[in-house]
């Protein structure tokens, strides 16, 4: 009876997820980018849909899918093409989910063609990202929405700066501290924060971190 109520308790559910890193054109062939796989985000994925969830995934470049059919997968490159696809579904959503490790800053203007190599420096001027997360945070009404947040120094106190700023109901802080946990690894530490306290959890795999992700939500929005 319990695993009947836990596979329906996202039934009619709407949740949008942002995954991976993005990419920011230098030029036609280069970019800004960082070593977010989306294993996260699509981890996420799969579990709220187990729990009979729609979801919808808006991904930066990422080998990762899903072939699940309550998933669908937007790709995109750039942060800008990221908050435009979230844009058209967030509205829509009783669930948002900010997983993506955006760029924070981006080429001014990518060049046309592909840069010479010349001079011995190479300067480019980067201009700041839309803040997804922020931009949407602004305009929530039902939605119930989390954060993610890796820092290496401060981290409770950013964190919880982080969960405010960006109008989020949770933040889930990875932390760096333990061996294998982060970026490329298979495993993450978290302590997931909200306006009443918080809750740290052991290394564990990323599929078994989002499951706790999930039940943290559910339990906060009384489902
Ligand atoms: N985020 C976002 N859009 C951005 C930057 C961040 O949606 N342009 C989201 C991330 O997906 C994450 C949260 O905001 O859920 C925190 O991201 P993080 O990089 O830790 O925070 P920043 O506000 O970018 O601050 P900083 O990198 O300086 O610590
Ligand atoms: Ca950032």
């Amino acid at each position: 009876e319990e695993h009947f109520t836990k596979t329906q308790r996202l039934a009619g559910k709407k949740v949008l997820i942002t995954a991976g890193p993005t990419h920011e054109a230098i030029d036609p062939v280069r970019f800004i980018g960082n070593h977010s796989t989306g294993k996260m985000g699509f981890a996420l994925a799969e579990r709220f849909a187990s729990q009979g969830a729609t979801v919808e995934v808006v991904s930066g470049p990422s080998t990762l899918s899903s072939t699940h059919a309550a998933i669908h997968v937007t790709k995109v490159h750039s942060a800008e093409e990221m908050l435009e696809a979230c844009e058209a579904k967030f509205d829509n959503v009783d669930i948002a989910v900010f997983a993506a490790a955006v760029a924070d800053y981006r080429p001014d203007t990518p060049a046309q063609e592909k840069i010479k190599k010349s001079n011995n420096t190479l300067t480019l001027h980067l201009v700041k990202n839309p803040d997804i997360a922020a931009t949407l945070g602004k305009r929530k009404k039902k939605q119930f929405t989390v954060g993610f947040a890796l820092e290496t120094t401060n981290e409770i106190a950013y964190a919880k700066e982080k969960l405010h700023k960006k109008n989020f109901n949770l933040i889930v802080l990875n932390s760096l501290k333990d061996q294998g946990a982060g970026f490329a690894h298979d495993t993450n530490k978290i302590t997931i924060l909200d306006h009443d306290g918080s809750s740290t959890f052991d290394l564990k795999s990323k599929q078994e971190v989002a499951n706790d992700i999930v039940d943290v939500v559910c339990k906060k929005m009384g489902l």
